[in-house]
């Protein structure tokens, strides 16, 4: 364990090429990784990068498998909400990664036994090379809302208000936002060889100073990245680190 890389960037498309470039690295240096793919405004610029390079034959990703951060609950199939189809647009297609590369997390039947078997074989898989993750204006990971602890496992959780809010711009409004979702767990997160954080924004300003600055623990889930099992790079724009 060791304390964040922070790298401070200009502008979106720094942010963008900065991500790309931990994320081709991590695909260069082992052909086979298993990658935890945020949805969420933040890293769409990066998964375009990731896209171009993957375009002009500089990113092979025959080898990537793709786990699924977080889900919405409660949405019928082919519902416009679903963070998959999100994934899907952003990183599957783009990336040219099938669906059968995608550990999908559960979203009906006996949820609490499902999530726990999800843990069990990606465990028995080796678990996360690359997470990469957004940000909640309330310090969450994934859907890992405050309060979360360290070794939380895969599990359904009820949206806070503030995600409710949060999520609205995606929707329309916060009546279109589910309540409820599916998370992979801090624990599983926390064990990744390799997490990269994406911040962009001064509506991140006051969250990432308390993630990275002040006290860890399960009020500001993020804060835990910095006792992370594996490396943790923070990439932030210059507008979130300095909130202006
Ligand atoms: C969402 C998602 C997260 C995402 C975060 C930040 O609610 N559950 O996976 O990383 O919040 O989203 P954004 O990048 O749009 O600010």
């Amino acid at each position: 364990m060791a304390d964040p890389h922070l790298m401070v960037v200009d502008d979106a498309a720094r942010l963008a090429r900065a991500g790309a470039d931990v994320v081709a690295d991590v695909v260069h240096a082992d052909g086979h990784v298993t990658i935890a793919p945020a949805t969420g405004d933040t890293p769409v610029g990066m998964y375009a990068d990731l896209a171009e390079r993957h375009a002009r034959g500089d990113l092979d990703t025959g080898g990537v498998s793709i786990v699924q951060l977080d889900e919405y609950l409660g949405l019928e199939p082919g519902d416009r909400r679903a963070l998959y189809g999100w994934m899907d647009r952003t990183v599957l297609r783009p990336l040219s990664i099938d669906a059968g590369r995608v550990s999908r997390l559960p979203t009906d039947g006996d949820l609490d036994a499902a999530c726990a078997a999800f843990d069990r074989d990606l465990g028995a898989r080796g678990g996360i090379d690359l997470a990469i993750l957004g940000l909640g204006t309330n310090g969450h990971l994934g859907f890992n809302e405050p309060p979360s602890d360290a070794a939380s496992a895969t599990r359904t959780v009820d949206l806070t208000r503030d995600t409710i809010e949060a999520n609205a711009r995606y929707w329309g409004s916060e009546g279109d936002v589910p309540t409820r979702a599916v998370t992979l767990g801090l624990r599983t997160l926390l064990d990744a060889r390799r997490i990269l954080l994406l911040v962009a924004g001064a509506s991140k300003h006051a969250i990432v100073r308390r993630a990275l600055e002040g006290p860890v623990g399960e009020d500001v889930p993020a804060s835990f990245v910095r006792e992370a099992r594996g490396s943790v790079t923070v990439v932030v724009d210059h507008a979130a680190w300095e909130g202006e």
